[in-house]
């Protein structure tokens, strides 16, 4: 018989959450001088970092564990290296699995599977002589899911919560010269019913392990406080359960300059502080608290600052504030949940130059140094507890009625309680926190109130948020007395409207969670900010979410990263791209849609510009800058596509203020398009912002040029047959299919300009945000619509000749879709005109399009276009683009998603050139704005593949001209697509010409 490990069986066992850990504190460093905790230079710390090559050997159960594995001199066959931090999936080891709402085990609360999944863990480490004598304190900042700890082959202690630090004193356990380690990490345990947060699941060590060397006597933990009361502010330090002995407390300046110094502080003390610079996202000023006590320097950043709810609108220091944040995982698809500084900095700088200014911790609370950044970079944090139990949900028979399921189960109130506590505890000295939230989606129910009560209660001067409680489920009657705002996710623009109508008192809404930015969107960015001119109640909100989360798994033959997402493992359940959803590609390009969400939150805009005399009105949306010497206003006067004039100002506008600029212009040429642009752009650097860097764009359509060719009278020769008409003119050969209704052939010059016939086209690879209309549009047979032709009638004359065909799109055992007249014209000079009149059938759904599709030849791979670019826009996401000329290879118009969909367009165009280096041109002009793509890949392409490094291109340039296309939105999560970006219009017009060169 094997003999295997034994396990005290905590890890199913809810009333077993820590055994032998120290109870959680404020997160700090110790450091040996005053020079080294100032500079925070995190390697000098009083520590032996435990972090680098462990010995790993990975168990699919903890079953297969040899009896002797925790002890020093046991020799594991197949034992490998792995870093630390890191999660084995990462590794080879075990599988990945992506799973967002349903349990990745069977629900058996607090069983877990016996085939669990584990990683024993193993190194030696040295202590000197200088050591001993010292309390040795062993910390893991993140180990998903629990661990069980043995020090030189004895049991230390047990721990769980996986994004919480877990702190062991391991004083006697300890021994000068080598010591083993050993650290048995298990995939799930009774802590999983807890963690059901959206992501892929990962397991191990994936934070930094350290052992802090401290002296005797030293400081525990101890809370900072900023009260402002009038002009004034005070920092106060409190020191919970015994006071430190020989503490003195030291106070600087953000100059550094020493402002006060308190000896024998271990009682607490209070510093006034006059003149204070308060702190705000916006100028993240910050004072430093110097701990002296037992020989150890402890360093904290002090931020003054003050957050409240005054007469139903959230303020900060006085003044109301607006919330445009993200919410933001630890993800990344080479390392997976192990994020270094480096890349959250990475993280943070994309995020204040995409004018992003608050980060919900979604769902579980970051690395502990993590907030540390936010206060010195400046963005309001609301730290999450690690806490998420929405598989309870989708057992058999649940819904939402389940919702609580833990929240009202005794056994899992400690459990809840303490990850809230974990969450408080932690980061309470962080001045960027302004919101606790309790977690996401675990319903409301007594332990959830007991968990904001105690938050409340231990952290008054922080908001408390949890979205959840808006749902009554079981029979609970909620309390939700605790929570200082009304937080919804996805709710839509009327109902917040609706909220703000209803009589008052109201509490702050707030939005956890909106604009869900999965794939090509989103869509309605500017009609949220919209809602924050409308309701000062309405503090704003985080989009869901920052980055999309994927793993890179090595290259395709392209050189694309390949991103796989779930299913791409094999795993069961999963939940498909459902994780690409972010802002960012997993690599941090930014998508389209933070380009619009940089623009919609713009620190400046245009609100009116008088032609008469030159003055441009601008508002400010900062809180708390005023622009003077934070913001440079450059302008630019474009005249078909020329600069004319140019200029920079330096307005001085107040904080949420408004003010107006002079714009010294030159006359406008008597004819053209012209447009006066303004980009805002940072007139300073700061951690994050070089000087110069551009920060928004408005821009002003001053004057504008009819758009239409001129057709040139003469006969064009025309003959007709029973099923086509063949056109010839001086220099062109044109053929029209009486069938289908529109040209085969198009040869002008000797160069044909169609390498497939053309077609009339509604369809579009449907986005992630059309994942539910899609249902509707297949249904009515939009995917495979057909042209039936009824009648054709072709008259030549002096002006050239025309054709004029009625005719319908239907789909197998669907009836029509849309009726048609077109009126076709050529001229003398091979010119195209095209007339049509659509009438949708009102019965079926909204349109993805319509228009018209050309097949190009492959050489005319050059787009030229007056319109809204140079990246992708819809009628509902062009906020990032600006009515301009540009000029882009057709290959360069992709927007290449992961998962492949509609992409590329662009809207309110007046004209676009296809064009090849050896000649060839198309030339379409719209008398009205219409919308145009060009593309390497063909729309049933870009719908059949799952991943982007499949696709495959298309023999031509595929170009679609739509009269119009119907928005993006939000609605992979959030809300149906707005009536007013749906092309539902029961009839619809559309000039187009075509020229040949
Ligand atoms: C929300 C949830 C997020 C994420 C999102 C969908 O309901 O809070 O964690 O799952 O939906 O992407
Ligand atoms: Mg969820």
């Amino acid at each position: 018989m094997v003999m295997t490990m034994k396990l005290p069986g905590y890890h199913e066992d809810p009333a077993k959450l820590h055994v032998n850990t120290l109870p959680p504190r404020a997160y700090y460093l110790p450091y040996a001088t005053e020079a080294q905790a100032l500079a925070a230079a995190h390697e000098n710390a009083n520590r032996l970092m435990l972090s680098g090559d462990w010995q790993f050997s990975y168990y699919p159960s903890p079953d297969d564990i040899p009896e002797d594995a925790a002890q020093p001199c046991a020799v594991l066959p197949g034992e490998k290296t792995l870093p630390v931090p890191s999660v084995w999936q990462m590794h080879g080891y075990d599988f990945h699995q992506y799973t967002n709402i349903k349990y990745p085990i069977p629900f058996d609360p607090p069983y877990v599977p016996s085939q669990n999944p584990c990683g024993l863990y193993r190194r030696c480490f040295t202590l000197a002589r200088a050591h001993m004598g010292n309390k040795l304190y062993l910390n893991f900042e993140g180990v998903d899911s629990c661990f069980y700890l043995y020090l030189n082959g004895q049991f230390v202690g047990y721990s769980q919560v996986s994004h919480s630090s877990s702190e062991f004193d391991v004083t006697g356990f300890a021994q000068e010269g080598k010591n083993h380690i050993a650290v048995l990490v298990l995939k799930w345990c009774d802590g999983t019913y807890l963690e059901d947060q959206d992501k892929l699941r990962m397991s191990g060590i994936f934070r930094d392990v350290y052992l802090l060397v401290r002296p005797e006597g030293h400081v525990c933990d101890f809370t900072v406080r900023t009260p402002l009361t009038g002009g004034n502010a005070a920092v106060e330090v409190l020191f919970a359960d015994e006071p430190p002995k020989d503490c003195t407390a030291v106070l600087l300046a953000p100059d550094g300059a020493q402002l006060a110094r308190a000896e024998n502080a271990g009682q607490g003390c209070r510093f006034a502080v006059e003149n204070p610079a308060l702190w705000n996202a916006e100028t993240p000023v910050l004072y430093t608290l110097l701990l002296h006590c037992a020989g150890e320097v402890i360093a904290q950043r002090v931020g003054l600052r003050q957050v409240a709810i005054q007469d139903g609108v959230l303020t900060l220091n006085g003044s109301p504030i607006l919330i445009h944040g993200v919410n933001r995982h630890d993800s990344d698809p080479v390392t997976g949940y192990t994020i270094s500084r480096g890349q959250a900095m990475l993280d943070l700088t994309l995020m204040k130059r995409h004018n992003i200014n608050a980060i919900r911790t979604s769902h579980y609370p970051n690395a502990p140094w993590f907030p540390q950044l936010c206060d010195e970079l400046g963005f309001y944090v609301m730290a999450e507890s690690d806490l998420e139990s929405h598989g309870e949900t989708t057992i058999y028979g649940g819904n939402t009625d389940a919702f609580g399921t833990f929240a009202r189960d005794a056994r899992f109130e400690e459990a809840i309680v303490d990850r809230v506590q974990r969450n408080v505890l932690r980061d309470k000295n962080c001045p960027s926190i302004l919101f606790w939230s309790l977690g996401n989606e675990s319903g409301y129910g007594p332990a959830l109130e007991k968990a904001a009560c105690w938050a409340k209660s231990c952290d008054p001067t922080r908001l408390l948020h949890y979205e959840g409680a808006v749902y009554e489920s079981g029979g609970h009657k909620n309390d939700t007395s605790m929570l200082d705002v009304y937080s919804r996710m996805y709710a839509s623009v009327q109902q917040i409207d609706d909220y703000f109508a209803q009589p008052g008192p109201h509490k702050p809404f707030f939005l956890c969670e909106f604009i869900h930015a999965m794939g090509n969107g989103p869509g309605d960015c500017e009609d949220y900010y919209a809602l924050t001119r409308r309701h000062p109640g309405f503090c704003g909100g985080f989009v869901w979410e920052w980055c999309d989360h994927a793993v890179a798994d090595g290259r395709a033959p392209d050189g694309r990263v390949r991103y796989l997402y779930g299913g791409d493992f094999g795993e069961f359940p999963h939940d498909g791209n459902f994780c690409m959803d972010g802002l960012v590609y997993p690599d941090r390009r930014p998508h389209t849609g933070l380009l619009e969400f940089k623009n919609v939150y713009r620190p400046l805009r245009l609100t009116g510009y008088n032609a008469e005399n030159g003055l441009a009105a601008f508002a400010s949306g900062m809180d708390f800058t005023s622009t003077a010497g934070n913001l440079a206003l450059a302008y630019t006067l474009l005249a078909e596509g020329q600069v004319l004039d140019e200029g920079t100002l330096y307005p001085d506008i107040p904080p949420r203020g408004t003010g107006e600029v002079a714009i010294p212009l030159p006359p406008l040429p008597a004819h053209g398009t012209a447009i006066l642009q303004f980009t805002q752009q940072t007139a300073r650097e700061t951690p994050c912002l070089p000087m110069g860097y551009p920060l928004g764009q408005d821009q002003v359509l001053l004057q504008e040029a009819p758009c239409a060719a001129c057709l040139v009278p003469g006969r064009v020769q025309t003959a007709e047959s029973e099923t086509e008409i063949v056109l010839t003119g001086e220099d062109f050969r044109y053929t029209f299919s009486k069938r289908s209704g529109v040209f085969t052939h198009l040869v002008k010059n000797n160069r044909s300009f169609l390498a497939a016939p053309m077609q009339y086209n509604l369809w579009r690879a449907p986005t992630d945000n059309d994942r539910y209309v899609r249902t509707q549009w297949e249904e009515a047979g939009y995917n495979r619509a057909q042209t039936r032709v009824y009648t054709v009638r072709c008259q030549a004359d002096d002006t050239g000749t025309q054709i004029a065909c009625t005719l319908a799109l239907a789909a197998v055992y669907r009836q029509r879709i849309i009726s048609i007249e077109a009126l076709w014209k050529v001229d003398a000079a091979g010119t195209i005109c095209l007339r049509l009149n659509g009438k949708r059938n009102t019965e079926m759904p909204f349109l993805p399009r319509f228009g018209l599709r050309l097949f190009l030849p492959k050489e005319l791979d050059n787009a030229r276009y007056f319109g809204y670019g140079p990246t992708e826009s819809y009628c509902d996401k062009h906020q990032a683009t600006q009515l301009g000329w540009y000029e882009s290879p057709v290959r360069l118009l992709h927007e290449d998603y992961a998962a492949p969909q509609e992409n590329g367009s662009h809207w309110g165009c007046r004209r676009v050139a296809l064009e090849g280096a050896e000649g060839g041109r198309l030339l379409a002009l719209g008398s009205m704005p219409f919308s145009f793509s060009a593309s390497v890949y063909t729309q049933e392409e870009l719908c059949k593949k799952a991943h982007h490094f499949e696709l495959c291109e298309s023999p031509y340039t595929v170009l679609c001209l739509d009269t119009a296309q119907s928005g993006v939105g939000s609605a992979a999560c959030g809300p149906a697509l707005s009536p007013e970006y749906q092309l539902c219009a029961e009839s619809f017009d559309f000039e187009l010409f075509l020229e040949l060169h």
